[in-house]
């Protein structure tokens, strides 16, 4: 896979902003090394188009690949199935289905540890995922687990696989709201997924769009209006996109997966469990008592 042209449209006005993540969480000592290495001086809201998308997500997880790792891995685990922060685990919720001997595609797979548990139980896992840093502490934990998922350098808007190859897909917060056109990842998952097959994805509950990312009192004061769909971007001082994040209300997601063909069997708010403590980034115990903080997507292909 190439990089594409990485330029900034020239008739964007971009509006440069000290970083609140410096100030209101210690976002920065978390991704430090990642915003020295890529110059990211602050943040914008814009429009950002597919391949500047795809460039700046590439260039910020292979930048953040450690770090990330160091901070989530334990709780991540080497062979596990964790949905999200709440700590929903697959083996508890079940929400693909029997596995055994199933093609599982998992998207945007990171340290592939999903694709790792879903093999080690009988499916036939394979990850992909954009970053060649997150795929590099994949390798790693197929090493470290003894666990061999194949894993796959690519896009989620552009899936490198064959038609209908698949039984099932999931995605754990990965690539969906990276991509400047989630509807493309939606329509790239059904065409690779046999009728009937199930695509379950989780991603940040659209809601938490209006709070700032602070998982104290500050996430708790609306700052900006949930029917704003302009990305939220790191900048370097050129205004080059270091970060990219979309956002998509929950209507949004619906209208996409009918589009693409697929049947919503279910939306799962999880609930933050009680005598759960552990901080991910702006998830906490406060916030999560009082509205969710993942949104968890089943849809079957028809
Ligand atoms: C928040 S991490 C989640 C990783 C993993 N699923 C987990 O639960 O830890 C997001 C992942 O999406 C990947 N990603 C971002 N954009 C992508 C794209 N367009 N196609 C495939 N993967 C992408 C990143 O490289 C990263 O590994």
């Amino acid at each position: 896979m190439t990089d594409p042209e990485h330029s900034v449209p020239e008739s964007t006005e971009i509006e440069l902003e000290p970083n609140p993540a410096r100030t209101i969480v210690p976002v920065s000592e978390r991704h430090l090394s990642a915003e020295a290495a890529l110059g990211t001086v602050g943040i914008a809201k814009r429009s950002v188009d597919r391949a500047e998308s795809r460039w700046a997500s590439r260039a910020w997880w292979d930048a953040d690949a450690d770090d990330y790792q160091a901070e989530h891995g334990d709780f991540l685990g080497v062979a596990d199935f964790v949905w999200c922060p709440e700590g929903v685990r697959e083996a508890n919720a079940r929400l693909l289905g029997d596995i055994a001997g199933q093609a599982i595609l998992e998207v945007g797979c990171g340290s592939a540890a999903s694709a790792r548990w879903l093999r080690a139980r009988g499916a036939y896992a394979v990850g992909v995922d954009l970053s060649a840093g997150m795929l590099g502490h994949a390798r790693a934990g197929n090493t470290e687990s003894g666990i061999d998922v194949p894993l796959v350098q690519g896009s989620a808007d552009e899936l490198p696989f064959a038609t209908a190859g698949f039984d099932a897909a999931c995605s754990a917060f990965g690539a969906v709201p990276f991509v400047a056109d989630s509807g493309a990842v939606l329509r790239e998952v059904a065409r690779v997924l046999r009728p009937g097959g199930r695509w379950v994805f989780a991603v940040t509950h659209p809601m938490r769009w209006i709070f700032p990312d602070d998982p104290g009192e500050g996430g708790l004061t609306v700052a900006q209006s949930y029917f704003d769909r302009t990305p939220y971007l790191e900048v370097d001082e050129d205004g080059r996109a270091t970060y990219v994040e979309h956002h998509r209300t929950l209507g949004d997601f619906v209208r996409q997966i009918r589009a693409a063909g697929m049947v919503l069997t279910d939306l799962i708010e999880p609930e933050w469990p009680d005598g759960h403590d552990r901080e991910w980034g702006q998830w906490s115990p406060l916030r999560g008592r009082l509205f969710p903080g993942t949104a968890i997507f089943c849809c079957e292909r028809g």
